[in-house]
């Protein structure tokens, strides 16, 4: 007899992007003639720049000749890439990230799934409510979540976080050892400041924790204020794990490239107190898992960094955030409370009805998709989440079927 892995059995039933989907498809069938617009899913809609297209193609011819040809890669990525990351997105603003400390995968998504394994299973985890269903799902099948009730897992620590604090998760008041952190943060669109970050370094500097910031958004940020990296705050290499994605940054949803920084002073510790570096233990469960980022994508990765591949890539970033700024101002015009969208794609919007109704109502009547706020964890009942990743015309005709809107 083969015995299942049960902590399975306890995640909810279907991941909540998948249930949207499945609704959206059940509605299409039932209404064919509905033009339905989607911001459910944060999934971008801007080709590819002209930069990474060409990168792309000389890597694929490359690839056909025989001093081109590459089969496995280094599992933590091409060392071209590694350099270009740690020129542009840590030398440049003045952290101190070294290539061996980079390790370049297919996604922030796997990373932030799989960094579990290296993490023991009597770690509490504390998240911020509502969150990323990543974090919380891969913990419940790493066995680390407790019962549900229905509403939350019994060993996870929820921090809520809502109009009321400003969207500013307070600390907790037990200990807990790895803490998700996401900003700008998905779904809320809000950010931290340095200092409001700060408060959570120190925190896991004095109680030996480890902070796994999701910094999948930091390219949207537009105010000074506002870290783009964890590592901007002191200490943090001491506590910190980052994962980054060019998903969001550079139309790289289906391409599939990302990477996480793992410092090499970061320790966890085991039950007799022996500190294990972390870096190492990554290294040897990527090299063991994990093949490594196919060699066209990471060329395709490495051209975002090009002069012409960052002026492409921050012009479609501006074209998002326009959407995000429109959709912000039509929900504020008619009432709607609207958070985030100016360092985020995402808006997140209060509702004057549950989550659930308020999505079945708006797919019903202005066949605009969107994601329920309680999708994402209990503090986001009566929220609603929208994306700027659709097109200008799209976002468009959605503000003006949501201005005419009677709710
Ligand atoms: C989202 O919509 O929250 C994201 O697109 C999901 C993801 O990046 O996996």
């Amino acid at each position: 007899m083969a015995f299942v892995n049960t902590n399975f059995t306890k995640v909810s039933e279907s991941y909540l992007f998948v249930e949207v989907a499945r609704r959206i498809k059940a509605y299409q069938e039932a209404h064919p003639e509905a033009k339905i617009i989607r911001m459910g899913i944060g999934d971008v809609t801007r080709p590819i720049v002209p930069a990474v297209i060409e990168a792309l193609h000389k890597a694929v011819d490359e690839m056909g000749t025989a001093d081109g040809f590459r089969g496995y890669g280094p599992e933590q990525g091409y060392a071209f890439l590694r350099e270009a990351i740690c020129n542009y997105d840590f030398k440049q603003r003045g952290i101190d990230i070294q290539p061996d400390e980079i390790f370049v995968s297919d996604g922030a998504k796997s990373d932030c799934g799989n960094i579990g394994d290296i993490l023991g299973q009597q770690n509490v985890i504390a998240v911020t409510d509502p969150v990323y269903p990543v974090y919380v799902d891969t913990n419940v099948m790493g066995g680390r979540a407790g019962d549900f009730d229905g509403i939350r897992y019994s060993r996870i620590c929820y921090m809520p976080c809502t109009q009321e604090n400003g969207f500013v998760p307070t600390l907790p008041s037990q200990h807990v050892d790895v803490i998700y952190l996401c900003f700008p943060n998905n779904p809320t669109g809000t950010t931290l400041t340095k200092s409001q970050l700060k408060v959570w370094v120190d925190y896991a500097l004095r109680e030996k924790s480890i902070i796994l910031f999701d910094a999948a958004y930091e390219a949207f940020i537009t105010e000074d204020d506002v870290p783009h990296s964890i590592y901007e705050i002191e200490g943090a290499r001491q506590c910190a794990i980052e994962f980054r994605s060019f998903s969001k940054t550079a139309g790289f949803t289906g391409l599939r490239c990302g990477f996480t920084v793992v410092p090499k002073e970061l320790v966890a510790y085991t039950e007799e107190g022996k500190a294990v570096a972390l870096n190492r233990l990554w290294n040897r469960r990527q090299s063991t898992k994990f093949n490594g980022t196919p060699y066209i994508v990471q060329r395709a990765a490495e051209a975002v960094y090009s002069p012409e591949g960052r002026a492409q890539i921050m012009a479609n970033i501006a074209y998002y955030r326009e959407n995000a700024r429109l959709m912000k101002q039509t929900f504020e015009s008619i009432g709607i409370p609207a958070f985030g969208g100016v360092n985020s794609p995402y808006v997140w919007i209060r509702t004057p009805l549950d989550s659930w109704q308020f999505f079945d109502r708006l797919l019903d009547e202005c066949h605009v998709v969107g994601t329920p706020g309680v999708g994402f964890g209990p503090s986001g009942q009566g929220y609603f989440r929208l994306t700027a990743f659709a097109t200008h015309e799209a976002t468009r005709e959605a503000m003006e079927r949501i201005k005419k809107w009677k709710l």
